[in-house]
């Protein structure tokens, strides 16, 4: 089972469709991880097509296996058939099945960055994911991110992802020090 989801477009931004990666995606995701900063904050980084198709396959196992849940975030223009482009990605990725807790993460294409794409995406996947999906039920979603990762801290804040703690540092895993953003089904 996946799902598709939609938001809709606002004055100055494109709607967007969010949709389970697909293998015609690869040469998009290997152009978004050319990027610097994408690949300073991210622990993956796909450098070939090859590459690329397995990670997009590892994505589809995750969606059977209901384990973890991502979606493409596609850029929409106008057209009715316009199929749209990749701009971003949103994991929901399950850690604690005994607390119905998952952990999120997004990155957004360097040359959409600053229109509202990361976090409109992440608003529409923390509803869903929080409401009445039965992939993975779901009462608390957690969001980590370096502690100088600002742009990544205010995604969280618009999106009602509440800073709860600063973890330390965990080498060589984690070597930056850490904010962990909590979003609960009660806060909706
Ligand atoms: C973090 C990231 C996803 C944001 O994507 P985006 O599409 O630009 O996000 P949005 O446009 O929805 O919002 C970004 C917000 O962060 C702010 N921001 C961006 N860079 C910032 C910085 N260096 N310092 C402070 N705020 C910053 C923007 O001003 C905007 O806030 P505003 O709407 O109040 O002006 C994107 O920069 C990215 O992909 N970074 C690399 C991967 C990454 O860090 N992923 C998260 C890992 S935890």
């Amino acid at each position: 089972m996946t799902a598709i989801l939609s938001v809709e477009p606002t004055a100055s931004a494109p709607a967007l469709r969010l949709r389970p990666w697909r293998a015609e995606d690869a040469v998009a995701l290997v152009a978004a991880h050319r990027d610097p900063l994408l690949r300073r904050w991210l622990t993956t980084s796909l450098v070939s097509d090859t590459e690329a198709r397995r990670w997009i396959d590892d994505q589809s196992e995750g969606w059977a296996a209901g384990v973890r849940l991502s979606f493409a975030v596609l850029e929409c223009g106008g057209e009715e058939r316009d199929p749209g482009r990749p701009v971003g990605h949103i994991v929901v990725k399950a850690t604690d099945p005994n607390e119905a807790a998952a952990t999120v993460g997004y990155w957004t294409s360097a040359e959409v960055r600053g229109q509202g794409i990361a976090s409109r995406a992440l608003e529409v996947v923390s509803r869903w994911a929080l409401g009445a999906q039965r992939i993975m039920p779901l009462a608390r979603l957690d969001l980590l991110h370096a502690v100088d990762n600002h742009g990544s801290c205010r995604v969280a804040e618009k999106c009602r992802y509440v800073l709860r703690s600063v973890l330390p540092a965990q080498p060589p895993a984690f070597p930056h020090k850490g904010h962990l953003h909590v979003r609960m089904n009660s806060d909706m």
